[in-house]
């Protein structure tokens, strides 16, 4: 944040430009409309490989990578940072070709049939165990989306047992892999994740900072407010506020905006997932402005993302006023709608675009 305008009550907000470190972007005409609200805010995203089939080979990320490129304005300088989605057959010489070639950023661990689209997961870890000895080997990241599956196991307990399951059997083997715990919703994850070594960080969503489980059945069962991880308790909330402001390398931003039409959200099976991009940072700051941390957005947003994943910090800056904005209901995207995070909600930021670095 800039000196002139660390003042408590800030009328402006300048920072330099974040990137989103867990975007779900879609495919085809979803696609081609929820692009533009991801790079209007972020110069570069982790864009995540679960379409439906999975793009789970190098050759299928460089054509995802393709086809978001072509959706991009003429001059956008926006940066698809692509991931592979793994699967119980991924080959570790074609995951290390991609990540050589500069195709493919990172990999996605589903455990499968844990969330959207993640039917082709992976069944058991030490199956992958030599996709993860390689990327050990190349400094490779591995992105987890940590919730065990199963039956037996409480929905909100998913995360916790993921841990013990699973997190902490995989780091005794890959001590020095490169790990991003994707989207932590409970005090649990932050505690493994502060007290675990520098290669293991976590994305943080704005929703899990904003709702706990009780938004999920406020007067009435809301699909918006729906997503997985599902939200928690409040406490886990209140950890989750903790870590984001606390200023710790190891906790950066990813939205895991999840864009699903209206119809398949207010459906008696309703999708997960909250599509919180046309507003992120807007949210992301009243967080950090609720907690008195404003002047720690800017590590959060736009400096431990790159320096986990040996990247350069953006030139550019990015500027939010303060002024009151309401959050349209819906928004047309696909050939039919969607309703955004916050939908019909005033807030107190409006982003006000992108100049270079000051
Ligand atoms: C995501 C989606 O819709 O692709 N949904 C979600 O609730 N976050 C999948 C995921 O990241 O789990
Ligand atoms: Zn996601």
């Amino acid at each position: 944040m800039s000196a002139a305008d660390s003042s408590a009550s800030p009328s402006r907000l300048v920072i330099r430009q974040p990137d989103d470190w867990h975007v779900h972007l879609r495919d085809g005409a979803m696609l081609a409309d929820v692009l533009p609200y991801t790079i209007r805010q972020f110069a570069r995203a982790i864009v995540m490989p679960n379409l439906s089939p999975p793009a789970a080979t190098s050759g299928e990320v460089a054509e995802y990578r393709a086809r978001i490129m072509a959706c991009l304005p003429k001059g956008s300088t926006f940066t698809p940072l692509m991931t592979l989605y793994l699967t119980d057959a991924t080959s570790p010489d074609d995951l290390a070709a991609g990540f050589a070639l500069g195709v493919v950023t990172a990999a996605k661990l589903y455990p499968a049939h844990a969330t959207t689209n993640s039917a082709h997961g992976v069944t058991a870890i030490r199956g992958i165990y030599p996709v993860l000895e390689r990327m050990q080997e190349v400094g490779m990241p591995l992105l987890v989306h940590g919730e065990v599956t199963g039956g037996d196991i409480d929905i909100f307990d998913r995360e916790a047992v993921f841990i013990e399951r699973v997190l902490v059997p995989t780091l005794r083997d890959f001590p020095a892999l490169k790990l991003v715990f994707e989207h932590i919703t409970t005090v649990e994850a932050a505690a493994f994740v502060e007290a675990a070594g520098e290669n293991v960080a976590a994305t943080i969503t704005p929703h899990h900072l904003q709702i706990n489980r009780n938004a999920i059945f406020a007067g009435g069962i809301r699909p918006h407010a729906y997503c997985l991880p599902i939200a928690k308790r409040e406490v886990h909330r209140l950890a989750l506020r903790r870590a984001a402001t606390s200023g710790s390398a190891k906790f950066f931003l990813g939205t895991d905006t999840a864009p699903h039409e209206v119809k398949t959200k207010e459906s008696a099976c309703g999708c997960a997932g909250i599509f919180n991009a046309p507003h992120a940072l807007e949210a992301y700051a009243m967080v950090f402005e609720e907690e008195g941390a404003l002047g720690r957005l800017e590590g959060f947003a736009s400096e431990h993302g790159p320096r986990f994943y040996g990247l350069p910090l953006n030139e550019s800056q990015v500027v939010l006023e303060r002024q009151e904005c309401l959050v349209p209901e819906r928004i047309a995207a696909g050939g039919g709608e969607i309703v955004p995070w916050m939908a019909g909600e005033v807030i107190r930021w409006r982003f006000a675009g992108v100049q270079p670095l000051g």
